[in-house]
């Protein structure tokens, strides 16, 4: 095992920082390092680091686990990864942070199952002095989360929105309008309501400018959202809205969709009912989709490198090791405080950049040259 080593510097830094107290404001935007919270003594590079993931829901989170196991490990710590089940993922993952802190976890990274139902656990984690790191979903209405790693995902949902006009444009040349269907994420996730956000704020004007039909009139987020993000609720939610609202000349055109795994399910439902063939927009790279962006099926998806992001949240535990305030590139404000936040930016991926994007992903890349 590789060990950290450190040096007299950053162990005299580090008790100077303890000793001024360096606490205080949380919004350092813009900036890097400074968590507010004051930089620890650091800990040794064998700590046992826990990494709280959520439920399978798509592909990203099963790359993530072993991707976490492999780097921590690389990097002298003791990796403790555990998902959330998806039965009853809200209290596998509560318990799991608990125990985490129990057996002496330094930093527990936290992709959340609900954004706002572990907040006893980053409390007590915070008591025991066990840094939080909230990954790819922000922990919300907590002071106790020391960091936000993730895809800027405001952006993700800008660029689906702006990829979907533009599908619409280039496969409906004839057209002025288009008629669309909506669906978001799980409501207990914050993403979902901030990439419904960043697409609906490039769709919105073209809804009020009648450049965009939704037939079926559900527009807010409550009423397209997903439970679960599961793809058998998008298929019954669409092959009842497709019946409804899809007869006679009506024809669908395009459908946003948050992700590549919801996707699928729509143009299952909308290929059952014999309509088509529209354009829809993606999310996360995952292997099963990336045919369909070949062969036309699916407009875009996104491009969030899972090992860049597990690499930048290693390089935050590392600098929290050697007692340092870990860079950030921003704030976020999940409702009790602006959290010092690296974000990393997301890529659209179309079929004429899909080889270019991926060429150096062994998994993605071989599905883009057949
Ligand atoms: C992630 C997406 C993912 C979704 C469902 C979101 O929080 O950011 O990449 O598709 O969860 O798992």
């Amino acid at each position: 095992m590789r060990k950290l080593v450190f040096t007299s510097v950053a162990i005299a830094a580090a008790a100077a920082l303890a000793l001024t107290g360096c606490s205080g404001g949380s919004d350092r935007g813009g900036s890097t390092g400074g968590d507010g919270d004051g930089a620890s003594a650091g800990f040794d590079a064998g700590s046992t680091i826990g990494v709280a993931l959520p439920d399978k829901t798509s592909e990203n989170w099963t790359i993530a686990g072993q991707i976490f196991t492999d780097d921590l490990t690389a990097a002298g710590f003791k990796p403790d990864v555990q998902y959330a089940g998806s039965t009853s993922p809200v209290p596998d993952q509560q318990a799991q942070i608990s125990a985490m802190i129990q057996s002496g976890a330094k930093v527990i990274v936290i992709g959340a199952n609900d954004a706002k139902q572990l907040g006893s656990q980053v409390a007590d984690a915070a008591a025991q002095g066990v840094k939080i790191i909230s990954y790819d979903r922000l922990i919300s209405d907590t002071e106790n989360v020391d960091y936000y790693v993730a895809f800027n995902n405001f952006k993700v949902g800008q660029d689906q929105g702006t990829a979907l006009l533009d599908g619409l444009a280039a496969k409906f040349p004839d057209q002025k309008s288009y008629n669309v269907e909506l669906i978001a994420g799980a409501a207990t996730d914050p993403n979902a309501q901030v990439f419904f956000n960043g697409a609906m704020d490039v769709l919105q004007p073209k809804i009020d400018d009648g450049t965009l039909n939704v037939v079926s009139k559900q527009t807010s987020f409550e009423q397209v959202q997903t439970d679960k993000w599961d793809a058998a609720n998008v298929q019954e939610r669409f092959d009842t809205l497709l019946n409804q609202n899809y007869t006679g000349d009506t024809k669908i055109d395009g459908v946003l969709s948050p992700n590549d795994t919801l996707a699928r399910a729509a143009i299952q439902s909308v290929e059952d009912a014999g309509l088509g063939p529209i354009v829809i927009t993606g999310q996360d790279s995952e292997k099963a989709s990336i045919p369909y962006i070949m062969d036309g099926r699916q407009y875009m998806t996104i491009y969030k490198d899972t090992r860049k992001l597990v690499e930048q949240t290693v390089s935050m535990i590392k600098d929290l090791a050697s007692g340092k305030d870990a860079t950030t590139n921003t704030t976020e404000d999940n409702g009790s405080k602006k959290v010092p936040t690296f974000y990393l930016d997301p890529v659209v991926v179309t079929k004429d950049n899909a080889a270019e994007v991926y060429k150096d992903n062994d998994t993605l890349y071989p599905l883009t040259q057949q």
